[in-house]
């Protein structure tokens, strides 16, 4: 059983659509064991964008993810790294799939709407980054044996 994490970043909060998203993890059977709202302090949008601190679009990616609160969330299910990233498509909505998430409710690389950590190892770092060991929850759904 691996645990992911996702932000739903300023635009999904902006635009009323946190609700749909949460309702695709929740009809693929992910478990959510962590969820809340929060605020990116530019120092946070640096430490987890560091790989990207030399793009030329870095300034616009902090003003994005600093503008508005954003959803941590984290999730677990078989395969859940992969699984999520499947279903949020591509990262630029230009290029994700219809289904996906970025492919059904992106436009631009502006608003691509979700992060999701690539690796089991990012996974880890960035879950510590967001919930600091704190606020996720184990808890039994009578159908996870099946899962
Ligand atoms: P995310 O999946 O959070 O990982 C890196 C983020 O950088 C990506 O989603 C986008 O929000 C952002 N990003 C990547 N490429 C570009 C780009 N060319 N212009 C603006 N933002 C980008």
């Amino acid at each position: 059983m691996e645990t992911t994490l996702i932000l739903l970043k300023p635009d999904t909060v902006e635009r009323g659509l946190i609700g749909q998203v949460l309702t695709r993890l929740e009809q693929k059977w992910l478990k959510i064991n962590g969820l809340k709202m929060m605020e990116m302090t530019p120092e946070l949008v640096s430490e987890h964008y560091d790989f990207l601190a030399d793009k030329p679009f870095f300034p616009k990616i902090m003003s994005y993810m600093t503008r508005t609160p954003i959803v941590a969330i984290a999730v677990s299910g078989a395969n859940a790294i992969a699984t999520v990233r499947m279903l949020t498509g591509a990262t630029n909505p230009q290029e994700a799939l219809p289904g996906s998430i970025r492919g059904d409710f992106g436009l631009t690389i502006d608003g691509n709407i979700i992060h999701a950590s690539d690796s089991a190892e990012t996974a880890e770092v960035e879950l510590k980054r967001f919930f600091g060991g704190k606020d996720i929850y184990e808890y039994a759904r009578g159908f996870d044996d099946v899962l």
